[in-house]
């Protein structure tokens, strides 16, 4: 699962290479990305108030269709391991912490900051 404690136990990756890591050709990523990274095999956590491990998610889509405020958006990571697309916490500022992304996700990928 995803470590909760991400934001002390990793650090924030910048500019492009943050970028690089969200599969978007420009020169900031458009959420917080917390290495390491190293694409397109190791791909980071993403988010911070809600925040999505790449590297576990397995794009299975049930957080992003649950959503009762449509968090989430996909991003394409051809050549991961694990799946070719992930759910970026794009709107991560409307999160309402009702925990149903959490609970729904099949490999523990996503932790939210409720407290
Ligand atoms: Fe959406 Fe609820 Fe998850 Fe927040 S906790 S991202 S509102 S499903
Ligand atoms: Fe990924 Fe889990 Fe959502 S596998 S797409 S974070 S339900």
């Amino acid at each position: 699962p995803i470590d909760p404690n991400f934001d002390t136990h990793r650090e924030r990756v910048e500019g492009e290479e943050a970028a690089a890591a969200s599969g978007e050709d420009q020169d900031e990523a458009a959420v917080t990305v917390w290495g390491p990274v190293d694409p397109p095999e190791k791909l980071g956590i993403h988010g911070t108030h809600v925040a999505v491990d790449y590297d576990l998610c397995i794009a299975d889509g049930t957080c992003l269709e649950d959503c009762p405020v449509d968090v989430f958006t996909w991003v394409d990571t051809p050549d991961h391991p694990e799946s070719d697309r992930k759910v970026e916490p794009t709107f991560e500022d409307q999160c309402i912490d009702c925990m149903l992304c959490v609970d729904v996700c099949p490999v523990d990928a996503i932790d939210v900051d409720a407290s």
